[in-house]
């Protein structure tokens, strides 16, 4: 069995030594395959970080075991970790976060154990990077939420769930405030919740939810989010069991599986050999059981948990009056207590039943659709204006071309109505959203828009458009605050 490796960047090489080097001396039955990504790829000019030689082996073998990677600053390339999970459709990241005996946290401390899974939306959200200047004050992201995207995620997330034997799953979000996108999500979530009855599937916006994580952790479970929101909650519960040296991740796609580390580069320690390889040892044991290789992965991670619990540490934990080793010592302590059971949540020895991951020879891309278009009309457009006159101004300005199509319903600035009605205590920048509805309802063309834009577009630079659909007999659009 053979899996592509990227050593990564900074404490990249050392981590990834001591973790393949615990591997050799398990004798897990591996071949690596090593790839060139991060940094010095991009510094060659090579403009995703990595070679195509790289993506040809990455895309023949199906999996990537790989150390941090650095995204060089100024030089507006995009991180070479993001583009990896959005090529290749890892869809969704599962980080596990657990109580681990030796490393004191404060619920540790208090006998409050921690076992929770983030499964994060990988792919969409504001990671699609798709962001404007609208005019100089007026910066805009494009978050993308998608109804096969979330069911991809949220079905993986149920199914782990499944197999773990998993009672409760909670949906992290902010529907109450993104009503159409977050909305869209938790939606999916209930939709697929119905095929799993045995498990208790609930939701909790994300800001109690990270409130009650921090009082109290052991009410978690799985819990699913999309892609920003799963970010920080990940961090926070890295967090909670010790900080970024324990927290590891799978990035899973259908065809394609990456498996890393959740912390960065760690310049700060670079080359001094101190770093923590556990993040990235527990990550590569995810990568060893979900190629089968059951056996090999319990005699590790037993070791390290007997080794943790024993008291070993790297500088950046444990109990500081005991000396720290450096990286290939905490392997090398690792590798002497293979064999050993630890006290507290001994790993089950399964037989080793490798698996050689299929990588499907793709002729197209795959498009992923997850229902029949429902009826659709064009009821509207808003227009998006840059403009520093008054609301009423640009109201005056905007009802001069709406002819016997249109009738201008609101204008709103940063989301918040100020024509017809609105506050003089709103506070303005020089960019307005203004809504033109069909009078009566009549379905328009995009024609019909056009020629709205053209005539518009004498009085104002238009800097987006956005049109306004119904399905059937529901919006397909949000109001504004106050509308
Ligand atoms: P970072 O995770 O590299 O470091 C944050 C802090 O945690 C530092 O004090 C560092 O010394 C410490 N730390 C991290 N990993 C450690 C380990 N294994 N053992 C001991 N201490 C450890 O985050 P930062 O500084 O924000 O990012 C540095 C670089 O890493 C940036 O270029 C960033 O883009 C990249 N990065 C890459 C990621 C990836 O490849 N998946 C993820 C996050 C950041």
């Amino acid at each position: 069995m053979k899996i592509a490796v990227a050593k990564g960047d900074g404490i990249g090489p050392e981590i990834m030594e001591a973790v393949l080097g615990i591997f050799k001396a398990n004798h897990v039955n591996l071949e690596y395959e090593y790839v060139d990504m991060g940094k010095w790829v991009f510094d060659k000019g090579f403009s995703n970080g990595m070679t195509p030689e790289a993506q040809q082996t990455i895309e023949t073998l199906g999996i990537l075991f790989k150390g941090p990677m650095e995204t060089p600053k100024g030089k507006g390339v995009k991180s070479v970790n993001v583009t990896a999970r959005k090529t290749w459709n890892t869809y969704a990241n599962k980080r596990v976060f657990q109580t681990l005996h030796g490393v004191d946290t404060v619920f540790s401390k208090a006998g409050i154990p921690i076992d929770i899974t983030v499964v994060r939306e990988n792919i969409e959200d504001t990671y699609g990077g798709i962001e404007h200047m609208l005019t100089h004050d007026v910066a805009l992201s494009r978050r993308f939420i998608t109804r096969p995207g979330s069911l991809q995620v949220i079905k993986y997330a149920f199914e782990m769930a499944s197999k773990k034997g998993t009672r409760r799953i909670t949906c992290g979000h902010k529907a109450n405030i993104m009503k159409i996108t977050d909305g869209l999500f938790l939606e999916c979530f209930y939709e697929v919740a119905k095929d799993y009855p045995d498990i208790k599937a609930d939701d909790i916006i994300v800001d109690d939810l990270c409130m009650k994580m921090v009082t109290r952790p052991d009410q978690f479970d799985v819990v699913v989010l999309t892609n920003l929101q799963g970010d920080i909650v990940s961090d926070l519960c890295a967090g909670l069991v010790g900080g970024l040296g324990f927290a590891p991740s799978a990035n899973i796609g259908d065809h394609i599986c990456i498996f890393e580390a959740v912390h960065g580069t760690a310049p700060d320690i670079t080359g001094k050999n101190i770093a923590n390889p556990t993040a990235l040892l527990l990550s590569g044991l995810a990568m060893l059981r979900h190629l089968g290789l059951m056996e090999n992965a319990a005699i590790i991670e037993n070791a390290l948990l007997y080794t943790l619990e024993q008291g070993y540490r790297t500088g950046d934990f444990g109990d500081k009056s005991k000396p720290a080793l450096n990286t290939t010592a905490f392997a090398h302590a690792i590798i002497n207590n293979f064999g050993k059971t630890p006290e507290h949540g001994a790993k089950p020895m399964l037989e080793n039943k490798p698996i050689t991951p299929t990588v499907f020879k793709l002729e197209k891309n795959p498009l992923i659709m997850s229902k029949e278009m429902e009826e659709e009309t064009i009821v509207g457009v808003d227009l998006f204006v840059e403009s520093a006159e008054q609301p009423t101004e640009v109201a005056d300005k905007c009802l001069k071309h709406t002819l016997d199509l249109f009738k201008l319903v609101t204008i709103s600035n940063r989301g918040t109505q100020v024509w017809p009605k609105g506050s003089i205590f709103t506070n303005l920048v020089n960019q307005y959203r203004c809504r033109f509805e069909s009078i009566n309802d009549a379905p328009l063309t995009q024609r019909d828009i056009i020629e709205l834009c053209t005539r518009v577009s004498a009085d104002f630079k238009i800097c987006s458009t956005e049109l306004l659909n119904m399905w059937g007999d529901k919006k397909a659009y949000s109001l504004a605050q106050g509308q």
